[in-house]
């Protein structure tokens, strides 16, 4: 990254959007005041498979404040069944009231529309409903027979969903192996719950559509919008300036926006639709379960001679959505034989999507289990074995990688630790009462980075100037705004309080989603290269302006400060940046520029990279499992700001213990129903479940990676904790537990 005179990028600033948001003046997709606003509750199917026979919404019409009810029957036909828009992440197979059909319990098949939500939510529960029940598949055991083969399509851009890989020959390497593992390991479903639950408001003007959103990809948002209505996307305005947390859920638009679209349309009205928590499990993706075969073979001294890993995980009747655990195997480690396979099974369930780390997170629970098995048979220290088996380069495309501090993290993470006071004998460490293990597991997650275009403008503000600096990208919460104006800051020589970073908007130029961890590096760079671009016009301006005491000076000798141009001379000639805007006609000037990966995607393998190290300690008498401390060493490159990496960090550690102990939806086989649909009964951490988390990061310098030498930090944190904390319950009590979540009763 170039000239940092004010020096704002990596240090731990606070939130710029943080006032706004203690103060409750940030403004939520379901907070617009919009002029007569109504209300659209969703009624949601009963059965989990079959078809709507009747719907009687003659008394929900009636009732006091409704104003209509869409169902299949009045409902809009939209253009190729509501599916003209399939194209993930953002544009998903909806169930948009085109038809009776009912694929999963909890499906949305009508919407009342009222003049307040408790008229709507009233009427909601009198539209009655018979069905003719179909066949129902909600148990995954059951259905584990009918597993078929990802069926292989184009890799969706930017992500590596390839269903069925193999480099040399697994069978030999096995044969030739003088030990073997294989084993099962699986995880269960689970459902994102960001405090900010799913919310639209539609509000239609002639032909234009504006929609208030909370979602990961304004683009997406538009254009699945705009497709789904046969419209232009430039009729559909997208607005989401703040989202209460989206974790992959938000990447995609749901049936519910769609319908606060057609409600709206329909009844002439601005509709808001804000799901209720329950409605968060089922209609809005959720993370699947897996079954994961590993097999794996080593030589005695621990060369890895084989890995087969074969997943397999459910998906909805709908649509094919993988969780592709088996990905992360391919470049884990460096092993000359390897198959890594893909299978779908089909549930009468909501489609399932991307949640933090999708695939990254299950697979390196089962493989870091394995890996933990293999060492024991092994008789080798668990990180022994990861360190022989080091990938100096990486083994899936054969390319170096862009930098990799992996080993570096083992070490610093191990000596922090204290791993070398672990005992390898399973059962042998005792404090008091508690059993007492240490496990570790590698953490890992691809740098992803997509195209963006930014577009920023220095302007008077009073007699000091501004900077205004826009894209469309968004804040999930992880602080966007604030390492986006720190960004724009060190690029244009100013201090932070003098940029103002807007996003969340379509009428900005496009930014990608914010998912696959690759926002502060795509529209990271694209911010540092618009606002190099604004200062050198500005600067181009003084050095060519006679009445300017830089007239003259090539506009690359001259450096800013503060807003303050100085030469890199001796020469004392000095101007602010207020001075050069002010004597402009137009008294602004702006810059758009795009940034794009380029050649050094072909030449590297670029992955962030980190160890997680985890003590367990297990009450003998209860079986209670504690988790004291975590620590976790990462290599992410560039740090951007020290205070909200480390709260990213922690975040994904936190969410790894959850995996780990606590997360499971749970779908009653004989019916569809998600039992458990609501912070009560969905069991996530507490404050006694999380003790001391220690985040280092590893100095980690990437010329190579992007322009600003980011990775993406959003979803490496819960990457390896799950398999750390099951290494570590194993090596406490000898019980070795393949499944997610672990439970005191596992370990009785
Ligand atoms: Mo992340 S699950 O790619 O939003």
């Amino acid at each position: 990254m170039a000239t940092n005179e004010s020096g704002s990028v990596g240090k731990p600033m606070n939130r710029v959007d943080g006032r706004l948001k203690v103060t409750g003046a940030a403004r939520y997709a379901a907070d617009w005041p919009i002029d007569g606003l109504t209300y659209g509750v969703i009624v949601q199917s009963t059965i989990g498979s079959g078809r709507v026979a009747s719907i009687d919404v003659s008394r929900a019409s009636k009732a006091r404040g409704v104003i209509g009810v869409l169902t299949h029957k009045n409902a809009q036909k939209l253009p190729d069944k509501g599916r003209a828009a399939v194209n993930p992440p953002a544009g998903r197979v909806l169930t948009l009231l085109q038809d009776g059909e009912v694929h999963y319990n909890g499906q949305p098949i009508a919407v009342v529309v009222a003049d307040t939500f408790e008229h709507a939510t009233d009427a909601a529960t009198m539209v009655a409903v018979t069905y003719e029940k179909g066949t129902l598949a909600a148990d995954f055991d059951a259905a584990f027979p009918s597993a078929y083969p990802l069926p292989e399509k184009p890799a969706e851009p930017g992500r590596n969903t390839r269903g069925h890989y193999v480099r040399g020959d697994v069978d030999a390497g096995l044969a030739s192996a003088d030990v073997r593992i294989d084993q099962t390991y699986t995880t269960p479903k689970e459902n994102h719950n960001p405090m900010e639950p799913h919310a639209a408001i539609a509000s239609w003007e002639g032909g234009q559509l504006t929609v208030y959103d909370t979602t990961q990809y304004v683009y997406g948002a538009r254009d699945t919008v705009a497709k789904t209505f046969g419209m232009k996307p430039e009729d559909v305005h997208i607005i989401s300036p703040f989202v209460g947390g989206g974790f992959g859920c938000k990447g995609s638009t749901w049936s519910h926006v769609l319908l606060a679209a057609m409600a709206s349309q329909s009844f002439k009205r601005p509709v808001k639709i804000v799901l209720t928590r329950r409605q968060m499990f089922g209609p809005v993706g959720g993370r699947p379960q897996t079954h994961q075969r590993i097999t794996l073979g080593a030589k005695s001294d621990g060369t890895l001679t084989a890995i087969r890993h074969v997943t397999t995980s459910h998906t909805s009747f709908i649509e094919d959505f993988l969780e592709p655990s088996g990905i992360v195997t391919r470049m884990l480690y460096a092993v000359p034989n390897l198959e890594s396979t893909h299978r779908l099974l089909k549930l009468n369930v909501g489609t399932p999507t991307y949640q933090r780390a999708p695939g990254e997170a299950t697979g390196t629970f089962s493989v870091e289990v394995a890996m933990d098995e293999l060492a024991e048979k092994l008789h080798m220290d668990p990180l022994a074995l990861r360190l022989k088996n080091y990938a100096e380069t990486d083994p899936d495309t054969g390319r170096p990688f862009s930098s990799k501090a992996l080993k570096e993290c083992y070490r610093v993470g191990a000596e922090l630790f204290g791993w070398s006071k672990r005992k390898a004998q399973a059962g042998t460490m005792r404090d008091g009462k508690a059993m007492v293990g240490y496990g570790l597991a590698t953490a890992t997650y691809p740098t992803y980075r997509s195209p963006a275009t930014v577009r920023a403008r220095m302007e008077m503000n009073g007699s000091d100037v501004r900077a205004v600096v826009q894209t469309a990208s968004q804040d999930l919460g992880t602080g966007t705004y604030t390492i986006m104006t720190q960004i724009a800051a060190d690029a244009l020589g100013l201090k932070p309080s003098q940029v103002r970073f807007e996003l969340g908007d379509s009428h900005f130029p496009k930014s990608p989603v914010s998912g696959g961890s690759m926002s502060a590096a795509s529209t990271g760079s694209a911010v540092h290269v618009a606002c190099t671009a604004l200062r050198q016009q500005v600067l181009a301006l003084a050095a060519n302006d006679p009445s300017s005491p830089m007239h003259g000076i090539v506009a690359t000798d001259i450096g800013v400060s503060e807003g303050r141009l100085i030469t890199r001379s001796d020469s004392p000639a000095t101007e602010t940046y207020a001075e050069v805007l002010a004597r402009q006609p137009g008294k602004a000037v702006e810059a758009t520029e795009s940034s794009a990966p380029g050649e050094e995607t072909k030449q590297f393998a670029m992955h962030a990279f980190g160890a997680v190290f985890a003590e367990a300690r297990i009450d003998s008498d209860t079986r209670t499992i504690r988790i004291p401390r975590l620590v976790g060493a990462y290599g992410v490159g560039r740090v951007l700001n020290a205070k909200l990496a480390h709260s990213q960090m922690i975040s994904g550690m936190v969410w790894g213990v959850s995996q780990a102990l606590r997360e499971e939806t749970e779908v009653d086989p004989r019916n569809g129903r998600y039992v458990n649909a609501d912070l009560a009964e969905y069991r996530v951490p507490v404050n006694a479940d999380i003790h001391d988390l220690d985040v280092i990061f590893v100095d980690e310098d990437d010329p190579h990676i992007n322009p600003i030498g980011a990775k993406g930090i959003g979803e490496i944190g819960i990457t390896g904790v799950a398999g750390a904390i099951a290494n570590a319950i194993y090596n406490a009590t000898g019980v070795r537990v393949r499944h997610l979540p672990i439970r005191l009763d596992d370990l009785l």
